[in-house]
């Protein structure tokens, strides 16, 4: 496509830049700098082989949070040389520092640093460990049903919609996520439209994804061999699955034969995908055991693992925001925030399903194993 070609010449010509001695060139090191509120931390202007007096300055994409000092250097040739700049943090953000030279005698693209502002480093540890307790709770989150369903010989009471939508969703999430993460051309155009960001997927993503992916085989594959009643997956779900393959597959179409979309458009589509079931996978379920006045078959081991998970992203969601003073990410863009906060209310919902709306027919099951379940004649939405 033409963002590419374009993209691929600048390469080109980078490269023979490179091989043509003598070239002037500018750097500010690393490309990331941590630093406390009140701390002052030097980075350094690398000037290679200039050849003509220039002005160099500094400047922050946000004010408030850093004060650099000099703000600006007059550089004369002939200089092969460090110019040290100091970098105090007034305030706790997120922001860049870029490098601009005038006359603009060289490229300096990829002179930037950006920059993480901290109230405090204890809380960055707090929040990491946060981190991986979350991701621990929900990994494991999986297991309490495949284990049920092992222990009854019966998946009567686990809906199949469910089943259907979160096989969808995590593939739909493990794409983006492995697209990001391992595709080239793909990271190329997110640079292109964010020059300074970061790839937005870790390495814990990509596990928890694929290991979701994983364990959610093996719970629909359960559905295969034990009993399951009529139970099946729904026409709503069906049409629902329906309009998001449509919508994926015109948009890959239009990605392919056009340049109106790119392959990066296509990630973030699947990813709003993986949202929007994220909003409606659990409605089923909570809808189903309302028809059986029953949680019988529905893992309540699943639903404290998942709302432990929960209150535990958004807990850590605020201790960022406090700690890097961006309450604009909970509050200006809610979609994280607001997910977990959905899911733990259903969770919460699910919990009083079981502990007092139906507790009765746990206790029936257990005093008479023998006595069928009622749930298998239910007519699923
Ligand atoms: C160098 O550039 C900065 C920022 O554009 C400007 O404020 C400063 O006055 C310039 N210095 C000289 C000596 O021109």
């Amino acid at each position: 496509m033409g963002r590419s070609a374009t993209f691929s010449k600048l390469f080109c010509a980078s490269i023979l830049i490179a091989f043509s001695a003598a070239e002037t060139s500018f750097s500010l090191g690393s490309q990331d700098l941590d630093i406390l509120v009140g701390e002052t931390k030097v980075i350094n202007l690398q000037v290679t082989d200039l050849t003509q007096r220039v002005n160099a300055s500094v400047q922050t994409r946000h004010s408030g949070i850093l004060e650099l000092n000099p703000k600006s250097i007059i550089i004369n040739p002939p200089a092969n040389d460090i110019y040290p700049i100091e970098v105090t943090s007034i305030e706790a953000g997120y922001t860049t520092i870029l490098l601009s030279i005038d006359p603009a005698i060289a490229d300096v693209y990829d002179a930037f640093i950006r920059v993480t502002s901290l109230h405090s480093i204890e809380l960055y540890h707090f929040s990491e460990v946060i981190g991986w307790i979350y991701f621990v709770a929900w990994s494991v989150s999986f297991y309490p049903q495949i284990y049920e369903n092992w222990k009854r010989k019966s998946v009567v009471g686990l809906n199949f919609d469910f089943l259907a939508l979160n096989i969808i969703g995590f593939t739909m999430y493990s794409i983006f996520n492995c697209g990001l993460f391992w595709i080239p051309s793909i990271q190329d155009e997110y640079f292109e439209k964010n020059p300074t960001g970061m790839i937005p997927v870790l390495t814990q993503d990509i596990f928890f994804g694929l290991h979701a992916m994983f364990a959610t085989v093996v719970t629909i594959t359960q559905c295969f061999f034990y009993e399951r009643a009529n139970q099946r997956v729904s026409w709503t779900a069906r049409g629902i699955i329906l309009v998001f393959a449509l919508f994926l597959l015109i948009s890959t179409i239009v990605a392919a034969a056009t340049d109106k979309l790119t392959w990066l458009d296509i990630l973030y589509f699947c990813s709003y995908v993986k949202l929007a079931i994220t909003l409606i996978k659990y409605i089923p379920q909570a809808y189903m055991n309302y028809k059986r006045k029953s949680t019988v078959g529905w893992s309540i081991g699943n639903i404290f693992l998942d709302f432990t998970g929960g209150a535990l992203s958004m807990m850590q969601m605020m201790v960022n925001a406090h700690n890097y003073n961006d309450w604009q990410s909970i509050f200006g863009d809610p979609t994280k925030f607001g997910l977990g906060l959905f899911s733990v209310v259903f969770d919460i919902f699910f919990i009083f399903q079981h502990y007092v709306l139906y507790r009765q027919s746990r206790k029936d099951v257990a005093a008479d194993p023998e006595k069928p379940e009622k749930t298998g004649k239910d007519e699923i939405l």
